[in-house]
């Protein structure tokens, strides 16, 4: 049952206190009060209840010509994130050059400093980028590599990410190598076993993803760099899936650098991304853009990429203030609870395959599955004409892929179940 704005007020029990209620209409439905206060309760408990999600989904304002369930190229952003960019926006043009030239280097810093917290390192350490795709290509092509020393990667890489490697290795003459890792293990010491073995006497940088695009596997990343590190190998983590998706800070994973979009599962403004490199790896690094005043180890000498629009980093802080406030376990629990809630009632039909791992510990919102005979393509055209379902077609053996977010509602996921029903009778 859809709920209503009044019965989201309830949950957060202040429907009976009329100021607090005024202040939370002003703006409608999109605003995220500033004492906005979600329930203390523990995630698994949270992740079902349907009265607190309607509330969030709420806060976005989504096509109603389709049922979108693909948030994995880009997750919609909350109103009070549009919102936050459209005003930075008329005022930056209002200031024009004397804007840039002013505040505009504190306000990235105070933007920098909110996400190195979500991140949970330091400031000095990360940067803002466009997206994965800037910041990985950063570290892909400017890292140091002595003559022979070896850049390995999984086959579950992203493309571009690919193609940077092939690029450096066709620019610089660095070796490269791809290796298998399961793609449905059973385990996660399946994961790090092919990790294991891909390693060779000349194997100096790993890149693998922290969460892969074809089918949400979350390989165990923090295992994966301490048996890199233990022989001499440093790792590039390709995160664009996993930052606000599943729960955790960078100090967990011991990885030397990261690369992350923070419009797809933070709900930031599209061109939004992250760059984490370990301060003492920061030497180790050309920018991919001219810099030559910062010092060598300064995270800022990765600054220098021309004009760019400060409404991108000041909508990034309202997104961070949202997800803050609904919590990173909340979310992690709730993405995870939506993809269990359709996986479980197809998962035994005959003709349907599941494509990803679905255990908590190597799996969150993202699942892909096939239906016997079908192509991938034409199941994802038949999900969207027929059912008026999104989700992305991807490559044969891959399936189609479903990613469902905070603002999925449990009748898009029956919607989904229907239809996968009926196409694989
Ligand atoms: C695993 C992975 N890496 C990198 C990227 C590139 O992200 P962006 O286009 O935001 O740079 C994607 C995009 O979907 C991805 O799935």
């Amino acid at each position: 049952m859809v709920q209503t704005r009044r019965d989201f007020l309830k949950t957060l029990g202040i429907a009976s206190l009329g100021m607090a209620v005024a202040s939370c209409r002003v703006g409608a439905a999109d605003r995220l009060p500033r004492d906005f206060k979600t329930p203390n309760r523990t995630p698994g408990d949270l992740a079902a209840d349907e009265s607190y999600w309607a509330g969030i989904r709420d806060l976005y304002e989504l096509s109603d010509e389709f049922i979108n369930i693909e948030s994995g190229y880009y997750s919609p952003a909350v109103q009070s994130t549009i919102e936050a960019q459209i005003k930075q926006l008329r005022r930056v043009n209002k200031e024009a050059s004397r804007y840039m030239r002013g505040v505009r280097v504190d306000e990235f810093k105070a933007a920098k400093a909110k996400l190195a917290a979500l991140a949970g390192c330091s400031p000095d350490e990360i940067t803002i980028t466009r997206n994965s795709t800037e910041a990985l290509n950063t570290i892909i092509l400017g890292l140091k590599l002595e003559a022979g020393e070896e850049l390995i990667y999984s086959d579950l890489e992203y493309p571009s990410m690919v193609q940077a490697i092939e690029m450096r290795a066709k620019r610089y003459g660095t070796p490269i190598r791809q290796f298998d890792i399961p793609n449905v293990p059973s385990t996660k010491e399946e994961v790090i076993e092919a990790c294991r073995k891909a390693i060779g006497p000349k194997t100096k940088v790993m890149l693998i993803s922290h969460m892969v695009f074809l089918n949400g596997l979350v390989p165990p990343i923090r295992e994966i760099c301490d048996l890199c590190h233990e022989r001499g190998v440093e790792v590039i983590v390709d995160g664009a899936h996993a930052f606000a998706h599943v729960d955790w800070k960078v100090p967990d994973l011991h990885c030397d650098y990261y690369g992350t979009s923070l419009h797809k599962w933070l709900g930031s403004p599209l061109g939004t991304g992250m760059l984490y490199i370990k301060k003492e790896k920061i030497p180790r690094v050309w920018p991919l853009y001219a810099e030559m005043e910062k010092g060598d180890d300064s995270i800022e000498k990765f600054e220098r990429t021309g004009t760019r629009p400060p409404h991108s980093y000041i909508g990034m802080e309202e997104a961070i203030r949202v997800h803050e406030a609904i919590g990173g376990k909340n979310k992690e629990a709730r993405l995870r609870y939506l993809k269990n809630s359709w996986v479980s009632r197809v998962k035994e039909l005959p003709r349907v395959k599941i494509l990803s791992p679905i255990t908590d510990d190597m799996s969150c919102a993202i699942c892909s599955f096939s239906i016997e005979g079908m192509d991938p393509k034409d199941l994802a055209d038949a999900l969207m004409n027929r059912y008026g379902v999104f989700v992305a077609g991807l490559k044969s053996e891959y399936g189609v892929r479903v990613c469902p977010n905070l603002y999925t509602k449990p009748e898009h996921l029956d919607r989904l179940v229907m239809a996968i029903r009926e196409l694989a009778v």
